[in-house]
């Protein structure tokens, strides 16, 4: 078993580690997290990803059991704590092989049943860290499929949807309904039809060769790799655009790709069935993907 849990400061094995049925993460997704992955074995973007977890905390008024700094304590204590993985999928991307996947939850605590965030006692803080799992090494070459779905994206008024929250049974259904389609990842748009996210990435098109991507402000998380993709582009001087999107701008792109921290940048090359562009990997995805790789790997030696 390579899991291994932090469970409030306690590093315990994953068939261990146990919390209350009383957790209000549990009842009613009254919880932040994270998703961070390393190269080399070290954290990447680390910051970025404590100050959205902050920012996320922030906007649910949850009070994080673990300041910043305790935070990256235990996440880097974890890890180096997570025994190698003893048979590398031969499948894998090679810049995935031996690393891992930190997932950071905190909860607001247990406490009597009641959906009062009053009632909560006890936050807790938990960090998993796992092999990363990200997609094959044949995905990247051949690219995958997504659906669009007929979930709808969750309305930005109803809970703040740029905060990274346990509250996911949309992004679960939309999941499920992709993947009876045979598709990797769900695309979901919003209640006026626009294109917002994928169910755990966030999506670009290429358009003669511009860059086009939704708005933060159609209610996306700020995906740390969202960011990084953007300034790599602009750096190369390619024009990028965050934009509202239809679905037919999606069906009718030369390119597509989704892009999320286990995913890096994942070409598309079909949608609802039909070819994207060419139905190959696309020129630009090819050049973005290059340059990020370059850009985590620089990351890694500079350390
Ligand atoms: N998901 N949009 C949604 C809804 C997400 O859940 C994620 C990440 C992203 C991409 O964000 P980033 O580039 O910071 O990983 C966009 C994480 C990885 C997950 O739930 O596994």
């Amino acid at each position: 078993m390579t899991t291994l849990v932090n469970l409030n400061g306690a590093l315990v094995p994953a068939d261990q580690a146990k919390i209350s049925v009383f957790d209000r993460g549990f009842l009613y997704g009254d919880s932040v997290y994270e998703v961070i992955r390393t190269y080399g074995r070290r954290p990447f973007e680390l910051a970025a990803h404590l100050t959205r977890l902050r920012r996320s905390a922030d906007r649910l008024a949850l009070p994080l059991p673990w300041g910043e700094e305790r935070a990256r304590q235990e996440i880097l204590r974890t890890l180096a704590s997570t025994p190698e993985q003893a048979t590398p999928d031969p499948d894998a991307a090679p810049w995935n092989v031996g690393e891992v996947s930190l997932r950071v939850i905190m909860t607001r605590g247990a406490g009597e049943l009641g959906l009062d965030p009053a009632l909560a006692v006890g936050a807790v803080a938990i960090v998993i860290s796992a092999p990363l799992r990200g997609p094959p090494r044949a995905a990247y070459r051949d690219g995958v499929g997504c659906r669009i779905v007929g979930v709808r994206h969750d309305a930005p008024e109803a809970a703040d949807t740029t905060a990274k929250t346990g509250a996911h049974l949309s992004n679960v259904l939309a999941v499920a309904e992709a993947r009876r389609a045979g598709a990797h990842e769900a695309l979901l748009l919003d209640r006026d039809g626009q294109v917002t996210e994928g169910a755990s990435s966030n999506v670009f098109a290429v358009r003669g060769g511009k860059l086009y991507t939704p708005p933060l402000a159609v209610g996306i998380l700020e995906g740390v790799t969202r960011g990084i993709v953007i300034a790599l582009a602009r750096s190369a001087e390619i024009d990028v655009r965050e934009v509202p999107l239809r679905p037919e701008a999606m069906a009718g792109a030369d390119e597509l790709f989704i892009t999320s921290t286990a995913r890096e940048i994942l070409p598309v090359t079909s949608l609802d069935g039909r070819a994207v562009g060419s139905g190959q990997v696309g020129e630009t995805t090819t050049r973005l993907h290059r340059l990020f790789r370059a850009c985590a790997d620089r990351e890694c030696a500079a350390r």
